[in-house]
């Protein structure tokens, strides 16, 4: 289908053809035919890299051709950088767009915001409708990116941010987007919405298992493979401190600046100048980007992510290590993508991700804009290990989503903060409220 038949204004219309767009992937040709685009609520599951987002756009624009209000919820900063960053085009067609990411040292929430776009990560959303819930008058379209978050700790927060939209707002369309649900349905279920799937992706990504005896060894031979034809590689491991440590090795090991060192000295200076007085970690990131290696974590501020994002963007960094910071939704140029480890450690033991995290993190590869094909290694420790990783999650499905609200502490969090901010004080009303959560 072409863009030019979509229902949706002229002015929409000429700035995503400014921006490349000339065909409607199938995904979103789906979403154009369905009740969606007539206002019913929609949960769309489609593989990594499918254009969830524009598919999402066109239903924006819908809602702001009728003067609505459009909140765009994410979990990742980096994910609401970028989304803030493709949304600033319709500020040409006079629409404010915001973006509310939080920091460290930003705990004042704004009194006011005006925006027809906003773009807000799950926690900051919470603390907003906690203490600002009318900053959210007038919004007519709630976009939960990243949807099966709510099976993560973190989902109890989706949970009630989007209980709370519903209740506050009662002609509220919503639209879940994710690639990496097992049981949709019970998802669209609860959502009241129209369930969308395909199995479509525009690059071909590969999907691979290498033992190595030597992790180390084989992820320099990958990456240098990959620099040579032209490619870039993004690292994903599992803790801050293996994060660090792997991006000072790579670097040391090989010195990627050859030919970039002008540019590179420049962004290794904005790094340290990014804050006032540089930590030892400041310096270890601003030494590893100097050698063409950055590392992205939660630990460092969001400017510095932003920069890391931008050069790795723009082709000065070839090689990221990750923690799961950058492991779902965003676009990168990473042709080839290393996941150093499946295990994860806490609490002194030793556990393997799930297979929705670990399709996230693949997924990264081989992205539209970026390249024609993608590769996902995951280095294994021994054959064993590289067959139950092939069966578990090369071949296996992403588990299904249970909500993670009943967990105790959580849920009595969750009551005493609805109690001190709303005005649910009788118990009826407080039941009530979480009947309608997917946990209720
Ligand atoms: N119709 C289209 N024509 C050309 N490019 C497109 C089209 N739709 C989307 N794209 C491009 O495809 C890329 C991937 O889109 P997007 O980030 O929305 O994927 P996604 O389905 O959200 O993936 P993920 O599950 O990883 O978040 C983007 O760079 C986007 O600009
Ligand atoms: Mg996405």
């Amino acid at each position: 289908m072409l863009l030019s038949e979509v229902s949706i204004g002229e002015k929409f219309k000429k700035i995503f053809m400014s921006s490349g767009i000339v065909a409607l992937y199938p995904p979103q040709e789906l979403i154009v035919k369905s009740k969606v685009f007539s206002g019913k609520n929609g949960l769309l599951v489609t593989p990594t890299a499918s254009g969830k987002t524009f598919a999402a756009e066109l239903l924006m624009a819908k809602h702001l051709e009728m003067g609505g209000k459009i909140v765009y919820v994410t979990p990742l900063k980096a994910l609401a950088y970028e989304k803030y960053l493709e949304f600033k085009k319709y500020e040409n067609l006079g629409y404010k767009v915001a973006l509310e990411i939080g920091d460290l040292d930003a705990s004042n929430l704004p009194r006011t915001l005006s925006f027809d776009i906003l773009v807000v990560t799950a926690e900051k959303c919470d603390s907003m409708l906690r203490s600002r819930a009318r900053l959210f008058d007038g919004v007519s379209l709630l976009i939960v990116d990243e949807i099966h978050l709510l099976a993560t700790d973190r989902g109890p927060v989706y949970e009630i941010i989007i209980t709370k939209f519903r209740k506050l707002l009662k002609d509220l369309q919503i639209l879940g987007l994710s690639a990496t649900i097992g049981n949709p349905e019970e998802i669209a279920n609860w959502l009241d919405a129209e369930l969308i799937i395909s199995e479509w992706r525009p690059v071909p990504l590969k999907e691979e298992v290498i033992v190595a005896k030597d992790k180390f060894k084989k992820t320099i031979s990958i990456v240098e493979n990959t620099l040579n034809d032209g490619g870039q590689v993004l690292i994903f491991t599992t803790s801050r401190k293996s994060c660090e440590s792997l991006a000072e090795k790579i670097a040391n090991t090989l010195n990627l600046s050859s030919g970039l060192e002008k540019e590179l000295k420049e962004i290794s200076a904005s790094i340290l100048e990014a804050v006032n007085t540089p930590t030892e970690q400041c310096k270890k990131l601003a030494s590893c980007v100097a050698k063409g290696v950055g590392f992205h974590h939660a630990g460092i501020t969001n400017a510095q992510r932003m920069i890391i994002e931008d050069s790795f963007k723009d082709g000065s960094l070839k090689v990221i290590v990750s923690t799961p910071t950058l492991a779902a939704g965003v676009n990168l140029p990473s042709r080839v993508v290393i996941i150093y480890s499946l295990k994860r450690y806490d609490n002194f033991s030793s556990r393997y991700i799930a297979v929705m995290e670990y399709k996230q993190q693949a997924g990264r590869a081989g992205r539209p804009r970026y390249d024609n094909f993608g590769i996902s290694y995951v280095l294994a420790s021994s054959n064993s290990e590289k067959d139950f990783i092939m069966e578990k999650y090369i071949n296996g499905k992403p588990e299904s989503i249970f909500s993670r609200l009943g967990v105790e502490p959580v849920l009595r969090f969750h009551v005493l903060a609805l109690i001190a901010t709303s005005h649910l004080l009788k118990m009826d009303s407080i039941l009530d409220f979480f009947k309608e959560t997917f946990f209720g």
